[in-house]
């Protein structure tokens, strides 16, 4: 029986994504910071440590037999310059270790067991337009983040595509989850629509459904590539 690992599947994208695998008949282990239920497993990303600890229960939960990794989870936490060096520097250092550092941790533990195994294997990274556009004055580090996200996957698709190792990665815009609405709402609320040609932001579902394409279905040709869900916002 195989299994995909999926993170930050408590809520928002994640929680669609888990939903849209499931119904794909597929086996996947939840997590979040706290586990919810008995198909998720907690891990704080904020510690160090804790992505190595999810990567051995997952492994013990699914007898070694991971065939994807979703790096899904992610913090948004504004970081306005004026705040004290320290403050700034440990905010900066928080994000970067949670949407970024946790990701390739876990990238590397299942690029190591699927060369153990000889080889096969697809890695699908949730990373954000902001990759390519910047963000808000007070999200430099969530962009760095993602851009740094965008440039490990395309690393990791070239280094080991030929061993079957696929890797994936998304770029939504502002998606109907907390995480957007918590920054709408900061940011004028409505009137950034303007900025979106589609008139609305994507919902879950939608970023979810390019998730279980990537995990499952996309050619292996495709690997390497980036896939943008911005409604248009963000054409390049
Ligand atoms: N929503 C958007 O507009 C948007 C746009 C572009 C990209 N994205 C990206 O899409 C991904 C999912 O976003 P979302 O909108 O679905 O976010 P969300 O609703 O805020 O959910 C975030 C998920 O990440 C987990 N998480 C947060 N902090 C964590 C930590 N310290 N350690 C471990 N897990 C943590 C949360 O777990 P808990 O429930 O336990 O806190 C939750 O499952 C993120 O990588 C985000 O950057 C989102």
């Amino acid at each position: 029986m195989s299994f995909i690992l999926a993170t930050g599947t408590s809520r928002g994208i994640g929680q669609a994504a888990k939903s849209a695998l499931l119904e794909r008949g597929i086996n996947v282990i939840g997590h979040a910071t706290r586990a919810a239920d008995v198909d998720t497993i907690a891990a704080d990303f904020s510690n160090p440590g804790a992505a190595s600890l999810l990567w051995e229960e997952a492994m013990e939960r699914s007898g070694g037999e991971i065939t994807a990794v979703v790096n899904n989870a992610g913090l948004f936490e504004a970081n306005r310059l004026d705040r004290s060096d320290i403050e700034w520097l440990d905010a900066w250092e928080d994000t970067l270790r949670i949407n970024l550092t946790a990701a390739a941790q876990l990238s590397r533990f299942a690029v190591r067991h699927w060369q153990k195994q000889g080889g096969g294997g697809r890695l699908v990274h949730v990373a954000s337009r902001a990759a390519y556009r910047g963000d808000s004055p007070a999200h430099w580090h969530y962009a760095a983040a993602k851009g740094g996200m965008v440039a490990m996957h395309k690393s990791i698709a070239r280094a080991y595509a030929s061993e079957g190792i696929l890797s994936y990665a998304i770029t939504p815009g502002f998606t109907d989850t907390s995480m957007a609405g918590d920054y709408l709402d900061s940011r004028g609320g409505a009137g950034l629509l303007a900025d979106i040609p589609l008139g609305r932001v994507a919902q879950p579902e939608e970023i979810a459904r390019i998730i279980a394409f990537c995990a499952l279905d996309a050619p292996a040709s495709m690997t390497g590539a980036v896939i943008d869900a911005n409604g248009a916002s963000f054409v390049r």
